[in-house]
């Protein structure tokens, strides 16, 4: 089956088990915004869980805070989102449809470089043992003329870009004869920029009412918190703060599921450090986010750092975790050095000193920050896309399974009595009344064994413990593996411990401790 069929498929596995819908689907849904199901909300409070115990929980230096969606309007003037947080639009006039002129661009290169390696592979095949990649690629008349056009393409985009110069950008578009991919035309408006920030009104009485901003990331929080915390918290230097919560972009193009929406998740964490130490904290968060997305245990090869060789104004070194995607490698996480910019700019519009102390240099300073940066449910993707598998069994018949770290999975145990009398299923109720305490637990008595077996496969969980005839003469049951599918016979005493062995946020974390 090829990529774009398993990601169906795992759309398809996540309605039908509980775990993404779409918003308001009865009204026929709202574009690129989703509802977490009654299994998604468990598996994305998991996420969020282990992201905040390893974060915060683990460094005595790191501390939470849950600010407000809404802030004042001139939070957004000094972060740069009013002015910048833009997107190049252009539209297609026949099909009337909407695109961003950098994904057009982008994608067209993909295109060209696409040609390349398939050019490249078929030549591969061809000479076989004999190839000479690099050779290749400098003599093959195609493949140069193919890289020039891309790196020609690319390099005009850049100075477009960097020149603000919009016509420019449609005029690449023009030229490398990009069409709709609806009408098939070439018949392009103006490129314009388009803020992605969501606004709504703040007051009861429309005249006196303020233009307020849904907060395109959370991070704006934290940085008019930083005093507030540092403070009330007697942080020092060098310490961060942790957050998780919501976050709103007018995406344009929004595509591929939970990938991009309108309304989505951030978990962000700014490290305040001092001037001149920056780029080794950067380096240090590079590879504990890395090591941190690695413990999920998913195979090294799918992550890769991104490193930003154009950086933004406010950043002297950026980079961005990438993970693969059923539609190839794209970035989960940014990493970025920011400077002291957010917190010099918001000195300036606030007319507030955002200063440190730092007694062992006997100096004030504007402190500089490192900002890690992950989106939930980018993250929750990655997870299920990893996860999911469809096996096939040596009876013939096929499994649907996901295969989640153990600690993730929204149910942790299922009780099962084999039959629904002779005492069975009150036995398997006392053993819920047992484990539900400190695991989420279910309880199912409906449908033959295999098939409640197969149920508890397609939503991840780890255990499922069936209680028979024997269970009320000995006090043993089964406790059936969901990756091994083998079956053991131990005593209800033991599950306590064999459970909770698995199911425990903590080998996770320790694994965490060697970094860097
Ligand atoms: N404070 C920095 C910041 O917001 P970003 O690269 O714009 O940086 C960080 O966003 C992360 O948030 C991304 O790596 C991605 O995981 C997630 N994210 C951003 N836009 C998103 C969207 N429209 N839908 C889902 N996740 C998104």
């Amino acid at each position: 089956m090829n990529q774009e069929d398993i990601f169906k498929n795992i759309i398809s596995h996540s309605k039908e088990y509980g775990f993404i819908f779409q918003s308001s689907e009865i009204y026929d849904g709202l574009s690129a915004v989703y509802d977490y199901g009654q299994m998604g909300v468990e598996l994305k409070k998991n996420l969020r869980e282990y992201w905040w115990k390893a974060m915060v929980q683990m460094h005595e230096n790191i501390v939470g805070i849950d600010a407000a969606i809404f802030m004042h309007p001139t939070t957004w003037k000094a972060s740069g989102h009013i002015d910048a947080f833009n997107d190049p639009l252009i539209d297609n006039k026949d099909s009337k449809k909407r695109y961003r002129a950098d994904v057009l661009i982008e994608e067209h290169v993909a295109k060209i470089e696409t040609k390349i390696t398939k050019e490249v592979e078929k030549a591969k095949e061809r000479f076989g043992e004999s190839f000479n990649e690099e050779t290749f690629r400098n003599t093959n008349v195609r493949v140069l003329e193919n890289q020039a056009k891309a790196d020609s393409i690319l390099d005009r985009f850049k100075g477009a870009l960097e020149a603000n110069n919009l016509e420019e950008v449609r005029q690449i578009i023009i030229d490398a004869e990009i069409v709709c991919p609806i009408s098939g035309s070439k018949n392009w408006t103006e490129v314009r920029q388009f803020n992605l920030m969501f606004s709504t009104a703040m007051g009861s009485v429309s005249e006196d009412a303020n233009l307020i901003y849904l907060r395109p990331e959370t991070a704006q929080g934290i940085f008019v918190n930083f005093l507030n915390v540092q403070k009330s918290g007697r942080m020092k230097i060098p310490f961060g703060i942790a957050q998780t919560g919501k976050a709103f972009r007018n995406e344009i193009v929004a595509r591929q599921f939970i990938f991009r929406m309108r309304e989505f998740e951030q978990m962000e964490m700014q490290y305040f450090v001092r001037p001149g130490t920056e780029i080794e904290w950067y380096n240090y968060w590079k590879l504990a986010r890395m090591k941190w997305h690695q413990s999920l245990g998913f195979g090294n090869q799918n992550y890769r750092f991104h490193d930003h060789l154009k950086l933004a104004h406010y950043a002297n070194a950026a980079c961005d975790i990438e993970f693969n995607f059923p539609f190839g490698f794209k970035e989960l996480e940014g990493i970025h050095s920011r400077t002291d910019f957010d917190l010099k700019a918001h000195e300036l519009h606030s007319g507030k000193k955002l200063q440190y102390f730092d007694p062992e240099i006997n100096q004030n300073y504007v402190p500089y920050v490192v900002e890690t940066s992950v989106g939930l449910d980018r993250l929750f993707l990655a997870v299920m896309s990893k996860s999911y598998v469809e096996e096939k069994l040596e009876d013939g018949t096929t499994r649907v399974a996901l295969n989640l770290p153990a600690f993730l999975a929204p149910i942790k145990v299922a009780v099962l009595p084999l039959l629904k009398k002779d005492g069975l299923p009150e036995k398997a109720r006392e053993i819920l009344e047992l484990l539900k305490y400190d695991h989420a637990c279910t309880f199912d008595e409906k449908d033959t064994i295999g098939k409640r077996y197969r149920r508890q496969d397609a939503i991840g969980t780890p255990f499922c413990i069936t209680v028979d005839h024997q269970t009320i003469e000995d006090n043993t049951v089964t406790i059936r593996h969901r990756d091994t599918m083998t079956q053991e016979r131990v005593s209800i005493g033991q599950l306590v411990t064999i459970i909770e062995e698995k199911v425990s946020f903590k080998k996770a974390l320790q694994s965490l401790k060697q970094v860097p």
